[in-house]
């Protein structure tokens, strides 16, 4: 990861300037810092405010191959997502579950069909306008050395101290915060205050409740929570899913039952699709996941 990037937008943070662009493309990098971006915004590119945006989300026969030629990674994978409503993405490590993400936020291009955001080609659109509507996070949240509330006004610069605290709150994060004897001012990151992983997350999602996107992202930390860090990240998730489209890659549970549809990868491919309860009684391979020792 180049953190030599970070200097100058840390400046601009400190001096208050605002260009909007820098940080349309900052914000986009991150949560995803340390992957290359590989994609070119067409001239003719269009805006749209994510105010306008409903939030539907179809993956529409999609492959990809990380070399070009070689062995595709996703094989014709289509998927529907109604403006609104949870959709849980399941399966075996390495079945392709963060490069749909990758796609999704076009970190790379699809090599065949295509993703669409409320109809629109993601490759039709401004990646400043990718970056408002798709909100991510990641199973390793990228913190600057800076203060909390630096952190958190990266993704809403103009953000008041009682917006910032309610995201907090909202995040199930702000307990943790006010605790600490500098509380907002606490410096993290690299060589700051040392968040635990799934603090970590939930300061993430604070700072993608302040940005508000119409589309939300969760690559879910694999390790295991213990009970309580679990509650505090389902409440976390339930605010923030709340009127959003909302695609987990899930490895809790809890997270996935509450999906209203529950998508099954297996080595590239969508094998499964349709809710828990249906699923479970089907047997099949979400069941096995469940209960590995059925298969
Ligand atoms: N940058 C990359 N370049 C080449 N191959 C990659 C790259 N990233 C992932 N892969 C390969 O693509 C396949 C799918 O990986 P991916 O990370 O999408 O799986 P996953 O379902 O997210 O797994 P996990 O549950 O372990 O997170 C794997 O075979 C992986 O080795
Ligand atoms: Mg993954």
């Amino acid at each position: 990861m180049n953190l030599s990037v970070l200097w100058p937008l840390q400046e601009l943070l400190r001096t208050g300037l605002e260009v909007r662009t820098t940080r349309a493309l900052f914000a986009r990098v991150f949560d995803y810092l340390d992957r290359p971006v590989e994609i070119v915004e067409r001239p003719d590119a269009i805006a749209v405010t994510p105010d306008h945006m409903r939030g539907a989300v179809t993956i529409e026969n999609v492959t990809f191959a990380y070399e070009k030629g070689g062995e595709p990674t996703l094989r014709n994978v289509s998927i529907d997502i109604p403006a609104g409503s949870h959709v849980a993405i399941v399966g075996a490590t390495g079945s392709g579950k963060t490069t749909l993400g990758y796609l999704l936020a076009r970190l790379y291009d699809v090599d065949e069909g295509a993703i669409r955001f409320d109809g629109i080609d993601i490759r039709d659109l401004k990646l400043s306008s990718l970056t408002e509507v798709l909100g991510v996070v990641t199973q390793e949240p990228y913190l600057l050395n800076a203060s909390i509330a630096d952190n958190l006004r990266f993704a809403k610069p103009d953000a008041t101290g009682a917006e910032l605290a309610a995201a907090a709150r909202a995040a199930q994060i702000a307990t943790q915060i006010e605790a600490l004897p500098e509380g907002y001012k606490t410096v993290v990151g690299e060589r700051g205050y040392r968040f635990s992983g799934g603090e970590k997350q939930r300061l993430a999602l604070a700072r993608t409740i302040l940005r508000d996107p119409p589309i939300l992202l969760l690559d879910e930390a694999t390790s295991a929570l213990d009970t309580r860090t679990e509650q505090a990240m389902s409440a976390a998730l339930a605010a923030l899913s709340k009127g959003r489209t909302t695609i987990t890659i899930a490895h809790r549970l809890s997270t996935v039952r509450s999906a209203d549809m529950i998508v099954v990868m297996k080595q590239g491919r969508v094998v499964e699709c349709g809710t828990h309860e249906v699923l479970l009684a089907q047997g099949g391979a979400y069941a096995s996941l469940l209960q590995p020792d059925r298969a």
